[in-house]
């Protein structure tokens, strides 16, 4: 028998939604194609804007939209997207495949986008390439209500209003991609250029800067933590494996195993990290930002290696769902996270295909745990078996528990294990439950997926197998599944 025991009664930290965020890069199909079709499309949009798609994402309250990288990020220069689209340059995607960028997806579009999922924008500025006049320009054409070149600039591109922005990030992988830069030389270009990172409007900025390993964000912290609001991470499942047959699905068992032992190894990497921010900000005032995770699996055959296309499946569901639970009991340092990336490049919530378009498990795991968004996080122990698979051994179950604002508790559980159905008693300690009920995830293979012809295959649907008897409840999960309770205390 496996026992969750939730302490009901004395949630103290916030789950932030920010956790809940997302991240589109100008990177094969994401943006285009997968968000911008332009306004002589014959797929139905609003001013470019897929029409599918938005009202998709709107279903998932996606709290922040992150852009326009990732690596792209120090690459890009702003000034290439605004004005009339006839006239923007076009430049080549350095980073992802060498194809066309048009620019025609430039700031005013993202801005727009963000208002159309009624989310927070979340820009990633260029230290890489860039300057400190160019970065310093960008935020006050978005921020600044009162005259100035800038600001005037905006209007004649059509925009009258400052557009509301907080968070800020200063580079992408300044240690790779951003810049192949050493950690104390990044430490002093980041106080430098967030020295002028102003928000215009008034409103504070929310400054992010780009982390990586141990030594680095040692020498950042030290040096650097009290210009920043948030430090950036990226932690990616299975990247960098040594195996390079990795595929989506029609994976051998001994993959689903890899990619959960590699998925669960972000739990280290948070209390790694989380230790030297303790050191340098013992209050916790800057948080962690988890701008970049997620699986990455091979591309689908006969797609441009540099588009990062892949197939998504109830493994990718459980990869989701156990993050978020990590993310969700570590919400005291962890501020936001970021998943890479929306539709149709690694861990996505959507694939499209010409008109077509298909929700992800992994879309599913977003929506059945929107329900965490901003509630309490509720203190939670849980002992379990495990499974097993030759040498490989991991937890079989995962969760996290939250109350929401008008006190229903949340309760949210990964069953890992490819066969075993687990037994579980949910201990609430410090309330009664009165009513509970359930959605689940769950497959019958391990490489359950959906596709373009079948695209309802892998979908949650209501959850029937538990009951309470006294103080506990006793729910049965069953293997390759996914399960949030909604439990609704008595009185
Ligand atoms: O998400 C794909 C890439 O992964 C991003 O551009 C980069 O930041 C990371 O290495």
């Amino acid at each position: 028998m496996n026992t969750l025991a939730i302490v009901a009664g004395s949630g103290t930290h916030p789950i932030s939604r920010h956790i809940y965020g997302h991240f589109a890069e100008h990177l094969g199909r994401c943006i285009y194609e997968g968000i911008w079709v332009g306004e002589d499309s014959p797929i139905p949009n609003t001013r470019g804007i897929r029409n599918d798609v938005i009202n998709a994402l709107r279903n998932l309250k996606m709290p922040n939209l992150r852009w326009p990288g990732g690596c792209f990020a120090d690459t890009y220069h702003w000034k290439d997207g605004i004005g009339p689209r006839e006239s923007r340059p076009s430049i080549v995607n350095i980073h992802w495949g060498g194809v066309t960028e048009t620019n025609h997806f430039g700031t005013h579009e993202f801005f727009d986008l963000c208002d159309m999922l009624d989310c927070e924008p979340y820009i990633c500025g260029n230290v890489g390439s860039g300057t400190v006049q160019e970065m310093a320009e960008w935020l006050e054409y978005i921020t600044m209500p009162a005259q100035s070149p800038m600001a005037n600039l905006r209007r004649k591109n059509g925009r009258e209003d400052a557009w509301p922005l907080k968070y800020w990030g200063v580079g992408n992988e300044n240690w790779g991609c951003g810049g192949n830069m050493r950690a104390q030389y990044y430490a002093d270009e980041y106080r430098r250029y967030a020295s002028y990172c102003r928000n215009f409007s008034g409103q504070p900025l929310y400054k992010v800067a780009c982390g990586f390993g141990d030594e680095w964000n040692e020498i950042l912290m030290r040096d650097a933590h009290s210009f920043m609001d948030g430090l950036s991470v990226h932690y990616y499942t299975n990247a960098g494996t040594e195996n390079p047959n990795r595929p989506a699905t029609g994976f051998p068992v001994d993959q689903w195993f890899g990619t959960f032992h590699s998925a669960l190894g972000i739990e280290h990497f948070i209390r790694k990290t989380r230790n030297i921010m303790d050191r340098y900000d013992p209050k916790k005032r800057v948080g962690m930002i988890v701008d970049e995770w997620g699986t990455w699996f091979n591309v689908e055959p006969g797609t441009n290696p540099g588009f990062l296309y892949q197939q998504n499946s109830i493994r990718d569901a459980l990869v989701a769902g156990l993050s978020l639970n990590i993310f969700n009991n570590h919400a005291d340092r962890v501020h936001m996270a970021n998943i890479a990336q929306t539709i149709n490049v690694l861990q996505s919530m959507i694939l499209t295909e010409g008109p077509r378009m298909l929700l992800t498990p992994t879309y599913h795991v977003f929506e059945m745990y929107r329900v965490h968004q901003d509630a309490t996080l509720l203190p939670s122990t849980l002992e379990c078996e495990d499974s097993v698979l030759g040498e490989y051994r991991m937890a079989q179950l995962h969760a996290s528990a939250s109350r929401s604002q008008d006190g229903r508790i949340h309760v949210s559980i990964c069953n890992l294990d490819l066969e075993k159905t687990a037994d579980v008693n949910i201990l609430l300690k410090g309330t009664s439950s009165g009513a509970v009920t359930g959605r689940i995830l769950a497959a019958d293979t391990m490489d359950a997926h959906n596709t373009f012809d079948h695209p309802d295959k892998v979908h949650p649907v209501p959850f029937e197998d538990v009951r309470m008897d006294g103080a506990r409840l006793i729910a049965q999960l069953p293997a390759m599944s996914v399960t949030v309770l909604e439990i609704t205390p008595k009185g």
